[in-house]
């Protein structure tokens, strides 16, 4: 397939964190992007700013579950990326069945309107935690799927269906799995917009468990040219790793924040675990490295780049942050029997 196959592609969730970054580097080409977006707590027009007013880019506002607002949107489209999905473990536990809506059953929507009008690439963003903790080496995209947590399983559950359409109906469909994902215009429930966010506020980083919990961290920008490079050259019918190679035990990544930020490294305090929190995840990414992509961006130089954009943009997180203790910190904190003081 030749480099620019597509002339109208379909984004939905574009205007939450990653959906936002990719719209903006799909607009890099000569292509016109409809996004559908919910616009639910975590997705915002304030996360397009600068691109909102492009001509080539066409907003709706919707929900991928509603069958209207996807043939509306969907219409003229010859690919798919689907970036729409509730996303955070910790809401998961308190309210999986919103994650079943959205994850599993917008998903499902999605792939019946794109086989009846015949996309030639239906992109499903999955995550590398539909692997479940791997404690030793790295997952391969054919090694069963474990997931442990409501979030995972919906995201696992998705995925089958999108393979159910490749096997059952030949709908040219593929899968990324990316592993921790951080940058500018992440929600601050995310682990390291909320240490940053905590610590320009005066309040302490709360580490779950013994913060040995490992995870490979992604810089947002290499995350959306690897789904780029997937979209433009992936077989259809795979599923992609995408990894960075840039493992750190949470305490890690919390000790080089306080570092960057010239934080107290008293304020790192540990807190009740998670339940069923996944020890590690690590994915093997050489698939997609054989299509030609490798990340470019260091877990300390995204991190610098991170805390500058966020101590810059108090007036996009301070709302966002306020919202998020009010609907959920509290009672996840005071569920876990951890003490709970108002940002
Ligand atoms: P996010 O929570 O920042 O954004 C999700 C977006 O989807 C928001 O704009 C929201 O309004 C929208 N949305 C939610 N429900 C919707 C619905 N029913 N219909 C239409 N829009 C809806 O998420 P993110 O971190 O940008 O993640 C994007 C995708 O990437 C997700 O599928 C996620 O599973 C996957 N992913 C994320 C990471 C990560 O570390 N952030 C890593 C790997 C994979
Ligand atoms: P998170 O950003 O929720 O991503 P995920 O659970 O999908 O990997 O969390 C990243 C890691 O940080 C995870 O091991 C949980 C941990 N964490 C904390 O220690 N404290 C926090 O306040 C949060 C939100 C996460």
């Amino acid at each position: 397939m030749g480099l620019q196959p597509f002339r109208r592609i379909l984004v939905t969730g574009g205007a939450g964190f990653i959906g936002s970054h990719f719209v903006r580097l799909a607009l890099e080409h000569d292509l016109e992007v409809v996004v559908l977006d919910k616009l639910t707590y975590a997705g915002s027009l304030l996360n397009l700013e600068g691109v909102l007013d492009h001509p080539r880019l066409h907003f709706l506002q919707g929900d991928i579950a509603d069958p209207a607002a996807v043939a509306e949107a969907i219409a003229g489209c010859q690919a798919v990326v689907n970036f729409a999905a509730e996303t955070h473990v910790d809401r998961s536990l308190l309210e999986p069945a919103a994650f079943v809506q959205t994850n599993v059953w917008g998903t499902m929507v999605l792939l019946e309107h794109a086989l009846r009008t015949g996309v030639q690439r239906f992109l499903h963003v999955s995550t590398d935690e539909v692997y479940g903790e791997v404690l030793t080496g790295a997952a391969r995209e054919i090694d069963p799927l474990h997931p442990r947590n409501p979030y995972a399983a919906s995201k696992a559950a998705a995925e089958h269906f999108v393979f159910s359409y490749w096997t059952s109906y030949r709908l040219p469909v593929l899968v990324t799995r990316g592993c921790n994902t951080y940058g500018p215009y992440q929600h601050p429930e995310k682990f390291i917009p909320l240490a940053i966010t905590n610590l320009l506020s005066g309040q302490p980083i709360p580490l779950y468990g013994d913060g040995l919990h490992e995870r490979d961290w992604l810089y947002v920008d290499d995350h959306c040219r690897a789904i780029w490079t997937v979209l433009l050259h992936g077989q259809p019918g795979q599923a992609y790793n995408i990894g960075a190679s840039q493992h750190r035990p949470n305490i890690a990544v919390a000790r080089a924040i306080v570092h960057l930020l010239g934080a107290d490294p008293a304020s790192i305090v540990h807190v009740s675990d998670r339940p069923g929190h996944d020890r590690r995840y690590a994915v093997e990414w050489s698939k997609l490295a054989a299509l030609g992509w490798a990340p470019r961006t260091s877990c300390e130089e995204g991190l610098a780049r991170t805390i500058a954009w966020y101590r810059s943009r108090p007036d996009w997180w301070t709302a966002r942050r306020d919202e998020a203790f009010a609907a959920y910190y509290a009672r996840n904190y005071r569920d876990r029997g951890t003490p709970v003081t108002q940002p």
